[in-house]
């Protein structure tokens, strides 16, 4: 037996075994030819699993048919038209069109060290830290194809990461139909022998992140995207939960997928009643040829399990990304207090204008005025321009040197919007290269929001792309780009490539913006990047590798913001989650919220403001004031926290409660919102999780605190606040809010 600390291969490749803290996932070899999948979940004690026939490999000698061996066992990676009828998830076709793959055994390697995957996003492993990885091999002898399958192991937050690279080794041509990143054949129940059920977040747009839960039926289910982007429509997130899961009960299987264009996220229930999970690239609309000796790199599947509920899979997911996912200098640090000047005037603004929302902004405590659409070219609307990536100097006299400059002397930093990826049929650049746009040669592509998309899957526009983009923040000093990508992608073709290759088209695409966006940190290492696609059409854990904060929805109203950041939150971490307060009436829904509770909504995110500070009242400024203060006094808990769900409005139709908790468990910041005011129900009992049990912890009211009146609302053991629960006094009318900040009395001394 050879054992690394958390890689374990018995009998010289007969079996494997991964463990992280708290799971273990088993592989097996049956006859020496095809690799099982026999178990994952809670983590096995014993030294050798395997004594335990359920799961040592069936032999298929065993079988009197052999299709229903290969119809019915459980493969790591199942190929395609071999005998097994289920979902694939690779399919190969060689230069007669014949497509059954079949993957045989061949053999393993240990790494010490977590591979790169090029050009595509990946977890890592920090300086000095070990994620050992496993790789297994496997080939179709028919067509020479090679496949390696990645393993890599991040024990602490319970995550097992997962990619296929897929190599010709044989001689002729072959064409990749499918490549999925992951499949898992596993019983379709929990260790209670409850059935599991399906959870997936779907949406549309100012309405992302809607948490839908189902049962499983039988044959196969899916959610997807097949418009070149995740889109909003779906997360490119599954989970498979014990039937009613809680934040701290149940079994939680939680996958997600690398990946910031079309994927398919399927389970297929078979007849008995066992679950065949799929995660990868959407095969519509994909093919990918290799010639003798290439290779094609799968984009990154992560995933974690938790028999105590959904909180504990949020964790885990947000401690992965958080430390092993997201990069650059502003991961861990606070970010600058930002005010978007879209909703305060939307294309109509000049340098005038913004200097005025700067002024008055630095003087709340603001840090940076972001300059959104409608700055180059001549866009006073949504109707021209984009392509055209130089300022507009009727609006802005002087460019952008002389708005930065002024900005600079103020002490304010500067942001600006892009969205790179479009040009506007009205601009200069769709005039002199009207062929960079992606269309059918010969017909009209569709347009959307009046614009079109560039064919970045292409160098030479790429590169075209990045000098203009380039050009723009060598102008001034340039600190946030907000990028953009406000529609989806149709009439798929590109001019390089040739009509057989056509199906390559749109992974390129997405090759091509992870391209540029690289390009873009490596050559402003200290640009704070936000990614934005029409609010949250494009947030994926692919695009956190380039970004450590994207926009979560154009909805901005904090009612809907409570339901859109709770689902966000179950996959990502606070840090990421793109979150303004707004001038009420909203502007997307007519609601008004109080002013503070759109503060304390916000504050739960990366936090900043979009409306038009020079119009408000005093007493609203006075309370900016009052917030901008409170996001330097905590946001290095709400960015480094341990997130925690207490209630959540979705469910009790009347309040919101969750909170964040230092990894040394001695603050907390608890935000409670009463959603809707109840007659006679003058308070609301929370349980609140995450502290120490044996720890005595203070409760405060932070808003009293503030106020000099006595904050205090209760001294408490952790054990109390969970189990007996926190009791809050429902405040009159609807959308009131209360920050409670819980600090542990010992560490006070
Ligand atoms: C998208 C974004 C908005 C704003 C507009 C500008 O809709 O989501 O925040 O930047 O584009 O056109």
């Amino acid at each position: 037996m050879k054992k690394t600390n958390k890689i374990t291969i018995y009998d010289q490749g007969k079996y494997f075994r991964l463990d992280t803290d708290r799971t273990t996932y088993l592989m097996g070899v049956a006859d020496g030819l095809f690799l099982g999948h026999f178990y994952y979940g809670g983590k096995l004690f014993e030294e050798d699993p395997f004594q335990n026939p359920i799961l040592t490999p069936p032999s298929s000698e065993n079988a009197k048919e052999r299709c229903i061996f290969m119809d019915s066992y459980p493969f790591e990676y199942p190929g395609w038209g071999a005998g097994d009828s289920r979902e694939g998830a690779l399919k190969v076709k060689d230069e007669e069109g014949a497509t059954r793959t079949q993957l045989l055994y061949q053999g393993y390697e240990v790494l010490s060290e977590k591979p790169e995957i090029p050009g595509l996003p990946s977890t890592f492993a920090n300086e000095g830290e070990e994620v050992p990885t496993l790789r297994i091999d496997l080939s179709d002898p028919d067509t020479g194809v090679e496949v390696s399958l990645y393993y890599s192991v991040f024990s602490g937050c319970d995550a097992i990461s997962r990619s296929v690279v897929v190599k010709n080794g044989g001689k002729g041509t072959v064409q990749l139909e499918r490549v999925l990143s992951l499949s898992l054949d596993m019983t379709g129940k929990d260790t209670q022998g409850r059935e599991l059920e399906l959870l997936t977040f779907q949406g549309i747009w100012a309405r992302e992140f809607t948490r839908d839960l189902r049962p499983i039926g039988f044959g196969r289910t899916s959610v997807s995207s097949i418009c070149g982007k995740t889109g909003n429509r779906n997360q490119s997130f599954l989970g498979l939960v014990s039937p009613g899961i809680t934040q701290n009960s149940g079994e939680v299987y939680g996958f997600q997928f690398l990946y910031s264009g079309n994927f398919c996220s399927s389970v297929e229930k078979c007849p008995n009643g066992d679950l065949r999970v799929s995660l990868g690239i959407h095969p519509e609309e994909f093919s990918w040829t290799l010639q003798p000796g290439e290779s094609f790199y799968s984009p990154e599947v992560v995933m974690t399990y938790s028999d105590e509920g959904l909180g504990t899979m949020s964790r885990n997911f947000h401690h992965l990304f958080h430390e092993h996912l997201i990069r650059g200098k502003y991961t861990h640090s606070k970010r600058p207090i930002l005010i978007n000047n879209w909703e305060a005037t939307y294309f109509d603004f000049n340098t005038e204008k913004l200097l005025d929302i700067a002024r008055t902004a630095k003087d709340c405590g603001i840090e940076m005025l972001v300059m959104d659409d409608g700055w180059f070219g001549k866009r006073n609307d949504d109707s021209s321009s984009l392509g055209d990536w130089v300022v507009n100097e009727e609006k802005l006299p002087g460019g952008l040197s002389y708005l930065g400059e002024e900005l600079e002397k103020m002490g304010m930093k500067f942001g600006i919007w892009v969205e790179p990826e479009m040009v506007s049929p009205d601009s200069d650049l769709y005039r002199a290269h009207p062929d960079w746009a992606i269309a059918v040669p010969g017909r009209e592509p569709a347009r959307s929001r009046n614009q079109l998309v560039l064919d970045i899957s292409r160098k030479d526009v790429r590169d075209a792309v990045f000098s203009m983009l380039e050009k723009v923040l060598l102008s001034t000093k340039i600190s946030y780009v907000k990028w953009d990508m406000n529609r989806h992608l149709s009439d798929l073709y590109s001019a390089e490539l040739p009509a057989g290759r056509q199906g390559e088209f749109l992974h390129r695409y997405v090759l091509g913006v992870y391209d540029l966006q690289e390009r873009l940190l490596n050559t402003f290492p200290d640009l704070l990047l936000e990614n934005c696609s029409s609010g949250g059409a494009r947030f994926d854990p692919g695009m956190l590798y380039y970004s450590p904060q994207i926009w979560t929805s154009d909805d901005t109203d904090a009612f809907e913001r409570i339901k859109i950041q709770e689902g966000a939150a179950t996959l990502y971490p606070l840090s990421c989650l793109g979150a303004h307060v707004s001038i009420c009436p909203n502007h997307v829904t007519g609601r008004t919220v109080p002013f503070e509770t759109r503060g304390n909504v916000a504050l739960m995110g990366t936090f900043g403001y979009e409306l038009d500070i020079t119009t408000l009242s005093d007493e609203e400024k006075a309370q900016i004031r009052l917030q901008t203060s409170r996001y330097h006094r905590y946001n290095d808990l709400v960015r480094e926290g341990e997130y925690y769900r207490m209630a959540s409005f979705r469910e009790n139709g009347f309040y919101d409660c969750y909170g964040v908790v230092s990894k040394d468990r001695s603050e907390m910041l608890l935000t409670m919102i009463h959603v809707r005011n109840q007659p006679c129900n003058p308070y609301r009992t929370v349980p609140v999780f995450g502290l120490l049990p044996e720890g005595m912890y203070r409760v405060t009211d932070i808003e009293k605190e503030e106020k000099g009146e006595e904050p205090t609302v209760c001294v408490a053991s952790g054990a109390a606040l969970a189990r007996a629960g926190l009791r809050l006094s429902c405040r009159y009318g609807d959308y009131q809010s209360v920050l409670l900040y819980v600090k542990r009395i010992e560490s006070e001394k």
